[in-house]
């Protein structure tokens, strides 16, 4: 369905859980976040249904994210019930990869096309900093395991942050070179953890380009699978790719072709927009199919035409990222 600004809405981004196995310093707090109770959580059943009634209205791609999606029990049986759904043509999850190496095959075969993992850094000392206890050679294990599995193209997200990993980046690019990986650079966005947020840590990506291009020859790039905002390039005579998502420096809301579902029920136009309906009651009131595609509809009538990122602060009241998913 198209939006007022013509965009067509294709893609929806389902958090199935507010919960996660890592605490990274910009997302969560130290002291721990509250969490929704598992009466508030979408169930599977529900979410099959929301998924079914939202194809109506031309959604073709789903992302599941969270929080951590992982840790949800018996994933597989929700990506098998939703990738059975003939009009659904990409089912992905983003996940921090820290129980994919044990889940892979099972979500492979459930009907899984393809998996994006979360990795600011290559080197153990800071993922510990970063994520607050995580390994990194787990990762590392997930990122060969989706290949080995042919969950193509896998994806790496890698938000840059000044100070922190940005003496990283090569290393990153020397990773998609010589494996069929696709890193993605994003901006350090005034979202989630805000305290840990700071103007002077965002990196540009003109900036990584820039570096980039001093070592390696780039060419812009297209990649078989993708719905989101990232622009690719390909390193001359590499096997992946670098890409790079830019919400600060250059916004791409003009482009967006999304939906967020929270994991409590809510229905969201953008990330940053803190308006959303409430599709939990109307499933659980009863209400007939034809009154939740009627708030499908008018989400998408409401979407707005830009965020506000950088105009004003990350409101206190507005939701975290791990209750958004990113
Ligand atoms: P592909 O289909 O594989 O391209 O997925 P994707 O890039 O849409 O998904 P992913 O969950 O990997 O998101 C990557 C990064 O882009 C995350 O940091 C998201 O927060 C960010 N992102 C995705 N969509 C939006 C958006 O609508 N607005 C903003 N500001 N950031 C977004
Ligand atoms: N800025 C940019 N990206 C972020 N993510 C989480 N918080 C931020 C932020 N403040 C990314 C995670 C993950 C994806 C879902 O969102 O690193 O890859
Ligand atoms: Fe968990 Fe992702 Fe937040 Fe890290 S960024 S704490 S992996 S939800």
């Amino acid at each position: 369905m198209l939006d007022r600004l013509g965009r067509d809405i294709n893609y929806m981004r389902i958090s199935i859980t507010d919960r996660c196995n890592l605490r990274c310093r910009y997302c969560m707090p130290v002291e721990g976040v509250s969490l929704k109770e598992h009466r508030e959580i979408l169930s599977f059943e529900e979410i099959e249904t929301l998924v079914r009634v939202s194809t109506e209205l031309g959604i073709r791609k789903i992302r599941l994210t969270g929080g951590e999606p992982l840790i949800r029990r018996n994933l597989p049986d929700l990506v098998h019930s939703i990738s059975r759904l003939e009009a659904i043509d990409d089912l992905a999850i983003t996940t921090n990869g820290i129980l994919f190496p044990a889940l892979a095959a099972e979500l492979k075969a459930a009907g899984l096309n393809r998996v994006n993992l979360s990795l600011d850094t290559l080197k153990n000392d800071r993922y510990q900093y970063i994520t607050r206890g995580g390994d990194v050679s787990v990762v590392i294990k997930a990122m060969e395991t989706a290949l080995a599995e042919g969950l193509h193209p896998v994806k790496v997200n890698t938000v840059l942050i000044k100070g922190f990993n940005d003496d990283e980046i090569l290393d990153f690019c020397r990773l998609a070179y010589n494996l069929p990986l696709h890193i993605r650079f994003i901006e350090f966005m005034p979202v989630g953890e805000v305290k840990y947020w700071n103007q002077d840590r965002i990196i540009k990506n003109s900036k990584v380009y820039e570096t980039i291009g001093r070592h390696f020859s780039l060419k812009p790039g297209r990649i078989s699978r993708g719905n989101g905002p990232a622009k690719y390039f390909e390193m001359e005579g590499g096997q992946g790719s670098v890409g790079f998502i830019s919400p600060m420096s250059n916004h791409f809301c003009g482009e967006c072709n999304r939906l967020r579902l929270t994991a409590d029920g809510k229905l969201r136009a953008c990330l940053y927009d803190g308006k959303e309906r409430d599709l939990k009651e109307a499933l659980r009131g009863k209400e007939p199919e034809e009154s939740l595609k009627q708030i499908f509809m008018e989400t998408i009538l409401a979407k707005p035409e830009r965020h506000a990122m950088g105009d004003k602060a990350w409101g206190a009241r507005n939701r975290k990222m791990y209750q958004i998913g990113g």
